[in-house]
């Protein structure tokens, strides 16, 4: 199976969703522009495919689900105009980032509008299923749930970045606030909408929430390692911002004394030049510390991967089993 492939034909049907809960015509026009422009600038829509390939690996129809696949979408476009805020991020998806192009004001507002879609979104999609309220109160707890975790891991990856002492156990902790909670709610919900029985859901939330931790690993060793044309966001910006990820914790918990210290006297750094950046690249790369997150994102997904062994055989766990591997495998 071709998982770009796979991908592209799901993002499709999702964006097109997505034009009718945010249409271009919205007025006043500033806001359309503000909530679609990232939109507009791609991604890999990976969080509604999460939501199609669960609900039909349970045996539901990916249909369906359209509604919702959007809604998180919408809810992961949220999260990232107002990260870059908190990031102070000027490239996302290779454009200028909201607040970069119409203002910190305009793009908090914008990422407001966008959660309130959410909830609207969703809500048309159990009023179309004719949802039972017992299932409906899942689908709404279950999104609610994830995006007030999304805010504790957001808080907590800030508060972090002032502490020389993070451990592997904390950063892993941050991330499944962060990044995981909302691909476990995506799987959730899939399966949910397809009327999986409980313990398919609970094994796809499980899956969601380690390829969601396994994501955020790979994403912050692209963040030193990657290509800046392919990945579409600055490299190097989590140095400069501080960001205690995990390729940071291993650095300072294993290099030698003059490492660490020339590791530091970069972090956090804003204003730190093109060669202080790499050189704190370096040391990472001296360390070991990107072949050690590299093995344990792969560890992370192979559990995740095991997690589905309760699914019957079908195409959408295929594509489930691979876009486990393409977190990890991407470039983007
Ligand atoms: C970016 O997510 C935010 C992280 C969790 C690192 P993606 O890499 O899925 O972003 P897009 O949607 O493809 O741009
Ligand atoms: C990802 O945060 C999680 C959320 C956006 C909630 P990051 O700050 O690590 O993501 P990027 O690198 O900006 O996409
Ligand atoms: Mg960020
Ligand atoms: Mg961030
Ligand atoms: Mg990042």
């Amino acid at each position: 199976m071709d998982v770009l492939r796979y991908l592209q034909k799901k993002a499709r049907a999702v964006e097109s969703e997505i034009d009718r809960w945010l249409p271009k015509g919205l007025e006043p026009d500033i806001l359309a522009r503000a909530t679609r422009h990232l939109i507009e600038a791609g991604g890999k829509r990976l969080r509604p495919c999460l939501v199609l390939a669960a609900c039909e690996a349970v045996g539901g129809r990916a249909e369906d689900a359209l509604e919702t696949a959007a809604a998180l979408e919408l809810l992961h476009t949220f999260t990232l105009i107002h990260d870059d805020i908190m990031d102070r991020d000027e490239l996302r998806r290779n454009v200028k980032t909201v607040h970069v192009l119409l203002g910190e004001p305009m793009a908090i507002t914008a990422g407001d509008a966008l959660f309130a879609k959410v909830f609207e979104a969703t809500a048309a999609n159990a009023r179309r299923l004719g949802m039972g309220g017992a299932r409906a109160v899942e689908l709404f707890d279950a999104i609610s749930k994830a995006s007030f975790e999304i805010c504790r891991g957001q808080a907590l990856d800030m508060l972090l970045e002032t502490r020389a002492d993070v451990s592997e156990e904390e950063y892993l902790h941050m991330v499944g606030m962060k990044t995981g909670a909302l691909m476990e709610a995506s799987t959730k919900v899939g399966a949910l909408l397809g009327n999986g029985k409980p313990e398919q859901l609970s094994a796809l939330a499980d899956y969601g929430r380690l390829i969601g931790m396994a994501f955020q690993i790979h994403d912050d060793m692209l963040d030193v390692a990657g290509e800046i044309e392919k990945f579409g966001k600055p490299i190097g910006s989590d140095i400069r911002e501080g960001k205690r990820t995990l390729l940071v914790v291993r650095a300072l918990a294993t290099a030698p004394s003059e490492e660490k210290r020339r590791l530091l006297g970069v972090l956090g750094k804003r204003e730190a030049s093109e060669a202080e950046v790499q050189e704190a690249i370096d040391v990472l790369k001296r360390t070991g510390a990107i072949d050690y997150v590299n093995e344990k994102a792969r560890r992370l997904v192979v559990e995740a991967k095991s997690k589905l062994d309760v699914l019957p055989d079908s195409d959408a766990k295929k594509a489930l089993l691979e876009l486990a591997d393409f977190v990890v495998k991407r470039e983007f």
